[in-house]
């Protein structure tokens, strides 16, 4: 990962502000609070929050692995050791021909949704991947229900691909489409 200076930044209510930087592993138990929120709280993310049994040294050396890869992100939003929300760019492919991709995950915790944190994540984000030489477009899927987060993709430029129509089956049975976009940095 190439260097990222933290930057400060003040919630959109004016009610707090909070930090963004790289994640290192010693940040690994608060994100894993910040996931179980996110996962517990949101329809919208693929894991469900019984699926997710990661262990605290498992995702010490996920953000490490993050953190040595040259085209890897993993950013957080953090305030007094807590994690508001965060956003990874991997590399879905070690194949030369896919090294100019890099898939976009997000999360925010569910009180601070609404609130800034993922306009700030984001614009970081898109900023480190313009900066990047050897990284030209940005992927991510996104359910097509999820109104706020579509909202935040179309503003940063994000642009729909297509649609997968029952890409995602919840345990009700109940199928829900699928969108992918993606931006060209
Ligand atoms: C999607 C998510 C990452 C966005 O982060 P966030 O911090 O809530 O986003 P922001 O507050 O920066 O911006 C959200 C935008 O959606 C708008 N918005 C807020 N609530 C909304 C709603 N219910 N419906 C539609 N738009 C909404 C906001 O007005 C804002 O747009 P604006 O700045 O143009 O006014 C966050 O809400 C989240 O983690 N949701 C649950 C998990 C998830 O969906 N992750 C994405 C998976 S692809």
């Amino acid at each position: 990962m190439a260097t990222l200076e933290p930057t400060r930044h003040t919630l959109s209510d004016g009610q707090g502000a909070f930090t963004i930087r790289a994640a290192t592993p010693d940040d690994a138990p608060a994100m894993l609070d910040a996931a179980r929120d996110a996962f517990r709280t949101s329809p919208f993310l693929l894991t469900s929050p019984d699926e997710f049994t990661m262990t605290e040294s498992e995702e010490r050396e996920f953000v490490a692995g993050i953190l040595a890869h040259p085209r890897q992100l993993m950013l957080i939003a953090e305030e007094a050791g807590r994690v508001l929300g965060m956003l990874d760019m991997r590399q879905i492919s070690i194949r030369r021909k896919a090294r100019h991709r890099v898939l976009l995950g997000m999360s925010v915790r569910e009180a601070f949704r609404g609130r800034g944190v993922g306009t700030a994540l984001m614009s970081r984000g898109v900023h480190w991947a313009r900066a990047h030489p050897d990284l030209s477009l940005i992927t991510l899927e996104v359910y097509a229900a999820n109104t706020r987060a579509i909202t935040l993709y179309k503003r940063f430029g994000f642009l729909p691909k297509g649609t997968l129509p029952g890409g995602l089956v919840h345990d009700d049975g109940s199928a829900w489409d699928q969108v992918e976009m993606y931006l060209r940095v």
